[in-house]
């Protein structure tokens, strides 16, 4: 296994703190930007770090769909990471543009969109997504995939006909409010830039970390 012998120079290229918009949030839609003109594969693709009830964190990948005052994705509120939420709201989101050398790390807290926001994003989605949702019990064990193809095939004909599929009440939409966002830029020698955002109460300030 090649890969875990290597050793990778990630360039030379600075990130200096002049170059960084004063708002972390209009610098992060700069480098997803950039991310998809690379291109990356699945730029807004991110690992969501949670915390279950009982304090053990856990992580899976999922997808930016909104960018305002937060970062937006969707999921189903009953899955683990949907009790994880509801039962602590803290969480971590990591950007990993790996072939830019660029990584983003996010912290903050978690909360539903409202019911309508859902619906709209819901409503854009295919339809064969929507009806995944009704279809699966996300992150609970089920005997087999034909039971699973089976729960499509039902959803899918209890929605026939030219109507809309209604979104569930159990999927919807997050957003992520952010407290730190840290930029890492990979450079020679393992000496990387990294730039982090810290929300204040009147604004961001900024530090500069060691590698
Ligand atoms: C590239 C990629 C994108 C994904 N996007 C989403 C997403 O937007 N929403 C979602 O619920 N799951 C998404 N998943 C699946 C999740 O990683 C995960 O398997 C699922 O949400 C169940 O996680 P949980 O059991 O921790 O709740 C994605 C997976 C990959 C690999």
């Amino acid at each position: 296994m090649d890969s875990l012998s290597r050793h990778e120079d990630y360039g030379s290229d600075p990130l200096r703190e002049s170059d960084m918009v004063a708002d972390p949030l209009a610098q992060f839609r700069d480098w997803l930007k950039d991310a998809e003109d690379f291109p990356i594969y699945e730029p807004n693709a991110f690992v969501l770090g949670t915390i279950t009830d009982k304090g053990t964190p856990t992580a899976r990948t999922v997808l930016l769909k909104g960018l305002d005052d937060g970062f937006l994705f969707s999921t189903n509120y009953l899955s683990r990471k949907g009790n994880a939420l509801d039962a602590d709201d803290h969480v971590t989101a990591v950007f990993g543009w790996y072939a830019m050398h660029r990584q983003v790390i996010i912290e903050g807290t978690a909360a539903k969109v409202s019911p309508d926001e859902s619906s709209e994003y819901f409503a854009s989605r295919p339809r064969g997504s929507q009806v995944a949702a009704w279809a699966s019990e996300q992150s609970r064990p089920i005997e087999s995939r034909d039971a699973l193809e089976q729960q499509f095939a039902d959803a899918d004909d209890r929605f026939a006909g030219d109507g809309d599929v209604p979104r569930p009440p159990h999927w919807g939409g997050y957003r992520i409010v952010p407290t730190r966002l840290e930029f890492w830029k990979g450079r020679s020698n393992r000496m990387h830039d990294r730039i982090v955002y810290l929300r204040t109460s009147d604004g961001w300030s900024v530090e500069r970390l060691q590698p």
